[in-house]
């Protein structure tokens, strides 16, 4: 069955081009993310480590672990990697798990036989610090996904996860939040000092709380 938003992440030993990892050691207690690509030596994908490459330092101010996976092999993963850095202009520092054995993959349930029955297709996990699943998403082979909007995502977790907020669509980073359906109006007043705007009894905003 599927991962579901809540469920526990499982945990797993894997090889990768870092060398050997437990999952769960190696998130600690950060955030994580572990994401799937069909193959090595593929164009989407080859963009898609590289523009995770390039946002390493944004991942790790917001204390993410990224863990990425396919089921080739770790030979093949290192040579991938020197293309990657050469041709996305990057280092490319986390580590990709070679899972020829489909292990890791069976566990996310990566494999999507209709779409195909060998290749992993583009899935995401987000994983809190409590390793609880915070957010999945899966693409087709042929669309390579947006890492902005995985951190965007990331910040709209770590600001609801510690305050009573929500963040409407499109929201980024600095711009103002939703009050939660479940605080009254009269008690988000006195939480949010920053102030409060009524559009509707059920609609809400006020300045990002942590800004
Ligand atoms: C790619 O990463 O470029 C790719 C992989 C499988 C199918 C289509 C594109």
């Amino acid at each position: 069955m599927s991962l579901r938003l809540g469920d526990i992440a499982p945990d797993f030993n894997a090889k990768t081009s870092i060398g050997d990892v437990n999952f769960y050691t190696y998130l600690g207690d950060s955030w994580g993310i572990l994401f799937s690509h069909p193959a090595d030596f593929t164009p989407v994908c080859t963009t898609e480590l590289g523009k995770t490459a390039e946002l390493q330092d944004a991942f790790e101010k917001r204390n993410v672990k990224v863990l990425a996976l396919s089921v080739d092999g770790l030979e093949s993963h290192k040579i991938w990697i020197n293309d990657i850095n050469e041709t996305q202009h990057v280092h490319v520092g986390f580590p990709i798990i070679a899972d020829e054995d489909k292990q890791v993959a069976g566990l996310y349930d990566m494999i999507h036989p209709n779409a195909s029955e060998t290749f992993t297709v583009r899935s995401l996990f987000i994983i809190g610090p409590d390793k609880k699943i915070k957010m999945t998403l899966t693409y087709p082979a042929s669309t390579g996904r947006n890492f902005v909007e995985v951190l965007r995502v990331i910040d709209s977790l770590q600001l609801t996860a510690n305050y009573s907020v929500a963040t409407p669509a499109n929201w980024v980073d600095g711009e103002k939040v939703i009050v939660v359906p479940s605080i009254k109006t009269e008690d988000a007043i006195t939480k949010f000092p920053k102030g409060v705007e009524v559009v509707k009894p059920y609609l809400r905003y006020t300045p990002q709380p942590n800004k």
